[in-house]
């Protein structure tokens, strides 16, 4: 009986989706019942968003080889890596921070001549200044993804920042186009995202909630995107700098930011506050990527799940000066930080990813999609070499890891509408730990498909799903499934498959799907009317 409750109160803390309770059939099984009778809102493609920044080897040798290299590139960008980002359909890439953004002067970046500078943040190393501005959006352009630039609040000018986006978009023959057009592109550029500062309370220049939203109504006024195409439809989206916790420093940010857009003037305006949130357990991190056991696999996930009590209590305070939820909640920063790789540099933020890190995406991505109504776009940290990366480089050697599987398992569901699923999700107890056994979500995408995504978070247990879908049914189900041997397990540059997705059989009888998923395992199938 105990157990029982403490299975539904922690699954409704986790999942405010998961409304009513059902009763589990057996120990092992968990039947969902999805309703696409009652469609919520679009899951963003958005949210499936990525983060580059200019540390360690996320960009030079993670992204840019530059043209003479032995490695296969297209002007400079490494074709591997863009074979990759292009399978999970990268829908934007922030960049180029992070704190290295608000130190950033982009005109360095630019030309046949580009000065050494220096990346005092991470690593203080030399910034070479090779991928700047035409290079990103020759990046961009190859994966088939959208821009999201930060632009420098923290030791740039309202002019620098203005006189980027004119560079960027203009199309009438002013000084700045007719530069760009002599660096090699003619045509505007098309910027839909612009984050204005970076973590602005902290290495983005230590400012109050006030000092940040003065600055940011300067930039929000000046910062204009010319492009003509992006006039009338597609317009820029503005993202101001939101918080970085759940303490009152934070609530307190957010209620000076929405406060001030709510009685903003004419003249300036934003369409998205960011929200930044790192699983992380200790400062610095402590806790390693590789050779961990079940206790800190428990210990991680548990962290990771408070994503969804942060994002409620910002979006609380949001509908409180924004009931009509126009602004978005950007989390713009998210994912798993662990302690650096033991012989990698200080401040290159490198560590590898798990199993763990796959269930840990799969569950934060579920978050999101509930929230969909007011989270409409996430980057998670970093994209390649950094943080918790989709892809891991070694000189002309790349590997994916479990997270980048994840995100190529999820692509069904950006832009699908959010249906509601309701279960039981049962427990998993480590020591202290109980978390929610089962996780799932599940959409219906513009073909009609319904999707299903189910976490088994349970690293011992298999467990039997069923799934039934009131007013659809289904007829067939195929799917994927990504597992592996332990929950530390890894993809290395000599054993690059030891977690990698196969097929997933489940049986279809009277309407009601049946499959069995594996321990620690993230399951993606779709429901065949
Ligand atoms: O992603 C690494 C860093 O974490 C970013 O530069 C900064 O914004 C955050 O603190």
């Amino acid at each position: 009986m105990l157990a029982l409750r403490l299975a539904l109160v922690t699954a409704a803390s986790v999942a405010p989706a998961i409304a009513t309770a059902q009763t589990a059939t057996s120990a092992d099984t968990v039947a969902l019942s999805i309703d696409v009778s009652k469609p919520g809102a679009k899951i963003d493609r958005n949210i499936f968003g990525q983060f580059a920044e200019h540390l360690g080897t996320g960009i030079y040798e993670g992204v840019w080889v530059g043209p003479d290299s032995p490695i296969p590139n297209t002007r400079g960008i490494r074709n591997d890596v863009v074979a990759a980002l292009k399978a999970i359909k990268v829908p934007n890439v922030r960049w180029p921070g992070g704190c290295f953004a608000d130190e950033y002067h982009w005109r360095k970046g630019i030309g046949k001549t580009r000065p050494a500078t220096l990346n005092p943040n991470w690593g203080g190393v030399i910034e070479p200044n090779t991928f700047g501005t035409h290079e990103f959006m020759d990046f961009i352009g190859q994966i088939g993804s959208e821009a999201y630039l930060s632009v420098n609040i923290g030791s740039g000018t309202p002019q620098e920042a203005a006189e980027w986006l004119e560079y960027l978009t203009t199309d009438q023959p002013t000084a700045l186009a007719i530069e760009r057009t002599a660096n090699g592109h003619p045509a505007p550029y098309k910027i839909p995202y612009l984050g204005l500062g970076n973590e602005s309370w902290d290495c983005g220049g230590n400012m109050t909630a006030e000092y940040y939203t003065r600055q940011m109504t300067i930039y929000s006024r000046f910062v204009r995107n010319f492009n003509p195409a992006q006039r009338d439809t597609g317009k820029m989206l503005r993202i101001a700098v939101g918080p970085g916790g759940g303490e009152s420093r934070w609530t307190d940010w957010t209620d000076t930011v929405m406060k001030a857009w709510q009685g903003h003037q004419w003249s300036w305006d934003m369409e998205g506050l960011s929200l930044h949130n790192y699983t992380v357990i200790k400062w610095p991190p402590a806790y390693a990527s590789v050779g961990f056991g079940e206790k800190e696999y428990a210990e991680i996930l548990q962290k990771t799940l408070e994503m969804d009590g942060l994002i409620a209590k910002h979006s609380a305070i949001m509908d409180k000066y924004d009931p009509q939820k126009k602004i978005a909640l950007v989390v713009d920063e998210w994912g798993a930080w662990y302690a650096k790789l033991p012989g990698s540099p200080e401040g290159f933020l490198a560590q590898q990813n798990s199993q763990r890190d796959a269930v840990l995406a799969a569950l934060n991505i579920n978050i999101f999609a509930r929230r969909a109504d007011r989270v409409r776009m996430a980057n998670i940290a970093q994209m390649v070499n950094v943080l918790q990366a989709m892809i891991l480089t070694n000189k002309e050697k790349m590997v994916l890891t479990p997270t980048y599987h994840v995100f190529k398992m999820y692509v069904p569901f950006q832009d699908a509408t959010f249906v509601p699923v309701t279960f039981d999700a049962g427990t998993y107890t480590q020591g202290t730990i109980t978390l929610p056994r089962v996780d799932a979500i599940a959409a219906r995408d513009a073909a009609g498909t319904v999707w299903m995504a189910v976490t088994n978070v349970d690293p011992n247990r298999p467990a039997t799903i069923t799934a039934s879908v009131a007013g659809l049914t289904p007829r067939a189900a195929a799917g994927q499934t990504l597992t592996a041997p332990r929950v530390d397990s890894v993809n290395t540059f000599e054993a690059p498959t030891t977690v990698a997705p196969k097929p997933i059989a489940a049986r279809v009888q009277g309407g009601t799907v049946t499959l069995s998923v594996e321990p620690r395992s993230v399951t993606v199938i779709s429901l065949q009317p």
